[in-house]
């Protein structure tokens, strides 16, 4: 059996983290609009996890717009120009779900669930189409296995850099994963944020959206 590709690992986890945040973002305004509105100690953390949610997509698409596709362009067949296409109407979209973010405490959740509907309904053929486009087997014959480990890490730098403030984005990314899933992911990052910085310095930055993770 080939080993899974550093890059194609790293693409399908950050996928996996925006596809969980989304459900659990609409599930949780069907469970609000349901109750007919929203328990007040929710309100902060629900907005963060949403704004949250909003930047590691932002992120995610800037990565693949910027490292991912220019790099592939040319060595993986994959419909380039429509994955840009579905980035900048989902760029629209996110607009969208930032103007939502402030009325969430003043009991604008369906405004702010169709806005999220609508986002999923273009996020699962998106990603869809990348994974199948990107697998192992399609990158091993046109990168050395040194060469995808040096493009995860660059993948995982860019990112880094656009996901908005780091103690709410690492624990959404690591606790929007399951416990399988979290142990591969976190390898790549350093010992300080695995055990001190997301457990304890970081703690209370991220208690409020603890509620909508796998913690
Ligand atoms: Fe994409
Ligand atoms: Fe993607």
């Amino acid at each position: 059996m080939t080993e899974t590709s550093p890059v194609v690992a790293g693409l399908r986890s950050i996928h996996r983290i925006i596809t969980r945040g989304l459900s659990v973002s609409i599930e949780k305004c069907d469970g609000y609009l349901g109750k007919k509105g929203m328990a007040s100690r929710e309100t902060v953390g629900f907005s963060k996890y949403a704004a949250t949610l909003k930047w590691i997509m932002h992120s995610h698409h800037l990565t693949e717009d910027e490292i991912v596709f220019p790099y592939f362009k040319d060595r993986v067949e994959a419909p380039y120009t429509r994955l840009g296409d579905d980035h900048q109407a989902m760029t629209r979209i996110l607009v969208k779900l930032d103007n939502c973010l402030p009325g969430v405490s003043s009991g604008g959740i369906a405004e702010l669930r169709e806005v999220l509907v609508e986002l999923d309904m273009l996020w699962g053929p998106h990603k869809n189409i990348e994974e199948e486009c990107f697998t192992t087997e399609k990158l091993q014959p046109v990168m050395r296995i040194q060469e995808q480990v040096d493009l995860a890490k660059k993948f995982a730098d860019h990112g880094s850099r656009n996901s908005g403030p780091a103690p709410l984005a690492v624990p959404f990314m690591f606790y929007n994963l399951d416990a399988e899933n979290r142990e591969d992911f976190m390898r790549m990052f350093p010992w300080i944020v695995k055990k001190v910085l997301v457990p304890v310095v970081w703690r209370e930055k991220w208690k409020p959206i603890s509620p909508f993770l796998l913690v």
